[in-house]
């Protein structure tokens, strides 16, 4: 049988659960792929850090290029501009598919990346740089490829939703509920980004341009974050019966479009009122399809690796191996179950 050989950049959060997955799950990853997914080394920055997941010893290098040069596909998960900037573009120029969750990176530099996956046959993909588990860019790419998008809103930001989400049910201080947000993995390494907003503008900045064909960056929208929101205001919106969420909001504006994140008062009745935690909820509103919500978590170490090894299967069974991309579906041979006694369990 043949392998496809994995470098993963990266042992934090996300790479730590990339990395037990393909350590832990490889037989039934092999049989969803049809070919064996071989760790060749995980890249990280000191031999000796404490990681949540310990793979291997032997696996750790902090020479991540001979390991880009000696791998078919690359998973990048160290966020930051350089040098995963570098690094990316020395996989997809080798024609290597390449799989990141780096928002930043996409929403400054996607276009470049991009076109140079184009010119060398290479799959570029990222669906863990938005909203987490939730399958969002892939809808917007593909399953709404023939339809006309014309607006894209929701809650794009884990942490912040989570602070927010503490400070209205428990009245929690802001200081402590990032503290909290920080110690259970939803946080940016430097959570300024979550709380200034950044982190949900380049996640905006990747949905509209996937959303609308155009090439958006970070610097098109329009942003504000949440640290000027104190437990008070969190209190006087519940009074008058509203939360307050932080807003990601894509719409066709005239000729352009506006993409903006900002703290909104949302009424209580209103469904993204009800996105509690470090969940995110999309809305997705188009001329045909109409209005479609995608929900679910939206930041953390296991459900961010969901959605890296989803596509990382996806395009290892589409085309490491030249294959037709369809899999043996059938190979798990479950049988449906029966019910006695009831009519139904939920
Ligand atoms: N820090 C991000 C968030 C992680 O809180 O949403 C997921 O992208």
């Amino acid at each position: 049988e043949s392998t496809i050989k994995v470098a993963l950049l990266g042992a934090g959060t996300v790479g730590s659960q990339v990395a037990k997955a393909l350590t832990e799950d490889s037989e039934e990853l092999s049989r969803r792929i049809g070919a064996v997914p071989e760790l060749i080394g995980i890249a990280v920055r000191s031999l000796d850090a404490e990681r949540d997941y310990q793979a291997d010893p032997g696996l750790y290098t902090t020479d991540a290029e001979t390991l880009i040069d000696g791998a078919d596909v690359v998973i990048e998960l160290t966020g930051g501009m350089e040098p995963a900037r570098t690094r990316i573009l020395r996989a997809l120029e080798q024609g290597k598919h390449v799989v990141s969750g780096n928002k930043a990176l996409l929403a400054a530099h996607g276009a470049e990346l991009h076109r140079a996956a184009a010119e060398n046959g290479a799959q570029l993909s990222y669906e863990a740089a938005v909203a987490g588990a939730i399958p969002i860019l892939r809808p917007l790419r593909d399953s709404l490829a023939g339809d006309r998008v014309t607006r894209v809103l929701g809650i794009m930001n884990g942490t912040t939703n989570f602070m927010l989400d503490a400070m209205d049910s428990t009245g929690a201080q802001f200081d402590d509920a990032l503290t909290e947000a920080q110690n259970l993995g939803y946080a940016e390494a430097d959570p300024t980004a979550d709380v200034d907003g950044l982190d949900a503008a380049a996640k905006a900045a990747i949905v509209a341009s996937l959303a609308f064909h155009s090439e958006f960056t970070i610097d098109d929208v329009h942003c504000q974050g949440i640290r000027d929101i104190t437990a008070d205001d969190v209190a006087a919106a519940a009074e008058d019966g509203y939360v307050i969420k932080l807003l990601s909001v894509c719409e066709l504006d005239g000729d352009g479009v506006n993409i903006r994140v900002n703290p909104t008062l949302i009424p209580r009745s209103h469904p993204l009122a009800s996105v509690r935690d470090a969940y995110n909820a999309v809305f997705v509103e188009s001329r045909d399809a109409g209005e479609l919500m995608f929900y679910g978590p939206g930041a953390g170490g296991a459900p961010t690796a969901s959605a890296v090894l989803g596509d990382f299967v996806s395009l290892a069974r589409r085309s490491v191996l030249g294959g037709p991309g369809v899999p043996d579906s059938s190979y798990a041979g479950l049988k449906a179950t029966s019910l006695s006694n009831v009519v139904s369990r939920y």
